[in-house]
């Protein structure tokens, strides 16, 4: 089974392909399995990982009360070097964006290229502080349920296909409870990261979700014009998890990043 002793804990990751290293980090209240579709279409042009971050998915139960986006980046870039790697194309969605733009203040060197996706720079504001301890009582009196049902609402574009759904819902009802807390207050206390994304000096992409409400294209634009050379994808059709939505757009893109090249398509003849 694919595990790392990382900082103490024990990191579960899922891996395919080989060559140079390219790490997956997912959002909340994910896991690893966010990325299988990233998996399957890059394995011919690195070795892709997707990893669960420290008390997600099959990765080691945490005690922690917080779950800091810095602990999680040092678990990352401990994680590169257990893979045998000096640096990685490092791919973050959403909560797994906070996590790579921390690894890229602390640890830039391990950083080959960064993927923000849907995503943010800034931190929660006073309301959204406020969102996360409504959040925590709500998932710890009526349950992990009650959230998916939310999260199916508001991370996903409309009409979703019943495989995203179901997807998306058994990671969100797989997620330990004392790590939604634990990541909602790490989540609630991150630091504000804007001024670092003009200092982001490897090849960088912005990938938003066309119908993202929660990092909705306007912001994932103005996150890229503030990285010197990013490049923006906006998907169309796409929600919060495009990724998971629309993988074959992602995936292009990533190539793109990746090889630094268009990707050229094949069609068989109508
Ligand atoms: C995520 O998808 O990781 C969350 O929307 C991040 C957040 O709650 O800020």
């Amino acid at each position: 089974m694919p595990y790392a002793r990382v900082n103490g804990t024990m990191l579960y990751y899922r891996e395919a392909g080989e060559g140079r290293l390219a790490v997956f980090i997912h959002g909340f209240p994910l896991d690893h399995s966010m990325w299988l579709d990233q998996l399957a279409g890059l394995a011919h042009v690195r070795r892709c990982v997707a990893v669960d971050l420290r008390g997600f998915g099959r990765s080691d139960p945490v005690v922690e009360p917080a779950l800091s986006m810095e602990v999680f980046a040092d678990d990352v870039a401990e994680l590169i070097e257990a893979l045998g790697s000096d640096s990685a194309d490092v791919v973050g969605l959403s909560m797994g964006g906070y996590v790579a733009l921390a690894l890229w203040e602390l640890r830039p060197a391990v950083v080959r290229t960064l993927t923000l996706a849907d995503t943010r720079a800034a931190a929660d504001g006073p309301e959204a502080r406020r969102k996360r301890q409504e959040t925590i009582d709500r998932v710890l009196d009526r349950g992990r349920e009650a959230m998916a049902a939310e999260v199916m609402q508001s991370l996903l574009a409309p009409g979703p296909t019943a495989q995203v759904q179901a997807r998306l819902r058994s990671m969100v009802e797989g997620t330990r409870y004392e790590t939604i807390v634990a990541a909602l207050l790490g989540m609630r206390d991150r630091p504000d990261r804007t001024h670092l994304l003009s200092t982001i000096s490897v090849p960088a992409l912005v990938v938003g979700g066309e119908q993202d409400q929660s990092t909705p294209p306007s912001q994932m634009r103005a996150m890229a014009q503030a990285i010197p050379g990013a490049r923006t994808v906006i998907v169309p059709g796409a929600g919060h998890l495009s990724p998971m939505e629309r993988p074959s757009e992602v995936n292009e893109a990533l190539i793109e990043l990746f090889e630094g090249r268009k990707v050229v398509w094949w069609r068989p003849e109508p």
